[in-house]
């Protein structure tokens, strides 16, 4: 069986989380995993990511990773890839730039990718803290977060991605009116988002865009979670 994203169920395996967790500012808000690579993950993160790679290089320029300049969406923590695969493929008319940390799910996906031919899909094995901050503003359509680790135990809430400080730089590197959609079965942490986002006067609610379901809501819905979607807008003068 594949490797997969494990749910944070296991927010434990972050005490035994060797060395320091602040290196690259923010503290982490994922466990990096000892996943085993299956062979076609291996083959995936050798042999197919070279072709869809995001150059670091490309950040102050990002249309110029793919093969067409068209509206860029970013989607933080893919997991497997699934979902972000079925909507790159749903719309050819926008460029796609994936990030996510567990390599197991990006050798997942480039399997997918070189399936579909996706020519609007790039990716970077990548925190999001090492990529955000370096877009230029005003520069992202949309940002997709799709279920980011819910981190339920209190004392763990520090670790959850989207926060003040999240907000406001995805609010920069928005275009006005791109849109931030976010999605989470874990409700005390969607009341904590639409807090949040009361604190940020450049982000209004919108309807959410259709997306893809993805693996992680399909085991939400499973054990009876009640999903909730979240869109906001970067106003035209914010
Ligand atoms: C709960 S999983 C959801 C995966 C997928 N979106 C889904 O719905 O199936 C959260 C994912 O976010 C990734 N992640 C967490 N923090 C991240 C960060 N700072 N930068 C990039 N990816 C991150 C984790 O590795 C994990 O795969």
């Amino acid at each position: 069986m594949n490797a997969e994203p494990e749910n944070t169920e296991s927010e434990h395996a972050e005490l035994r989380q060797p060395g320091p967790d602040r290196a690259a500012g923010p503290l982490r808000s994922y466990v990096i995993r000892q996943g085993r690579l299956s062979k076609g993950q291996k083959r995936g993160l050798e042999q197919i990511l070279p072709h869809f790679q995001f150059p670091e290089t490309a950040l102050s320029s990002p249309q110029q990773a793919f093969a067409r300049e068209q509206p860029l969406i970013l989607e933080i923590g893919f997991g497997m890839g699934d979902s972000l695969a079925e909507m790159a493929v749903a719309a050819p008319e926008f460029n796609f730039l994936g990030l996510e940390v567990h390599a197991p799910g990006v050798g997942h996906l480039m399997i997918e990718a070189e399936r579909l031919q996706l020519d609007n899909l790039r990716v970077m094995n990548h925190d999001v803290w090492s990529v955000l901050p370096h877009l230029p503003n005003d520069s992202l359509s949309g940002l997709q977060v799709f279920f980011p680790d819910p981190w339920h135990k209190k004392r763990h809430h520090k670790r959850r991605l989207i926060n003040s400080d999240f907000l406001s730089c995805a609010a920069q590197k928005l275009k006005p009116e791109g849109f931030l959609h976010i999605a989470t079965d874990w409700q005390p942490y969607a009341e904590q988002i639409y807090e949040l986002i009361e604190g940020h006067a450049d982000l209004a609610h919108c309807s959410p865009p259709p997306r893809a379901q993805t693996k992680y809501e399909r085991r939400g819905l499973r054990l009876g979670h009640q999903v909730t979607d979240i869109a906001v807008i970067k106003n035209a003068k914010g």
